[in-house]
């Protein structure tokens, strides 16, 4: 396993739309296996190939207390469960150390291939369905700053220049 750089935001790479998997070969199971590997050391609930630079559709995520439940999604899609929505405060591995609430639907119906390209579908809510719309959303090129104000989301840009320039001078 390798931990994979993270990209993080602004990165233009970080809009660019996933396709999906063909076939789940040793190549993704590697992929999985790097994302989930680099997931746990950011100490992050998910992560999406988008990413880390690989622009396949594909997620890892462990919501778990014990970090123990590595959950793999490929290809995956999911449906709303009425129409309830709520805010829940949102972090991201590549706006680091930035959070803010996020309204999304407070359910999800999802369908996705696991490690082994066996289908599975499953129902969400709380923590677990915020994060499957977040992953979602990095496949489709968009970040959780979309959402805010452009005030807020100018904020965070200045923040992220700073650091980067911390980081190219330290
Ligand atoms: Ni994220």
């Amino acid at each position: 396993m390798a931990k994979l750089p993270i990209l993080e935001f602004p990165d233009e790479r970080l809009r660019t739309k996933a396709v999906p998997v063909e076939t789940v070969d040793d190549e993704v199971r590697q992929l999985v296996d790097d994302m989930l590997e680099t997931m746990y050391d950011a100490r992050g609930i998910g992560l999406a190939a988008t990413q880390v630079d690989v622009h396949r559709r594909v997620i890892v995520m462990d919501v778990s207390d014990e970090r123990s439940s590595p959950l793999v999604l490929i290809n995956p899609e999911f449906t709303p469960i009425g129409d309830e929505r709520e805010p829940l405060q949102e972090g991201c591995l590549s706006i680091p150390e930035y959070y803010a609430d996020v309204p999304r639907a407070l359910r999800v119906h999802l369908k996705a291939l696991d490690r082994d390209g066996q289908p599975y579908e499953l129902e969400a809510d709380g923590l677990l369905a915020h994060c499957i719309q977040h992953e979602h959303d990095h496949l489709e090129g968009i970040l959780f700053v979309d959402y805010l104000s452009s005030l807020k989301r100018d904020r965070v840009l200045k923040k992220m220049q700073k650091r980067h320039k911390m980081l190219q001078d330290a």
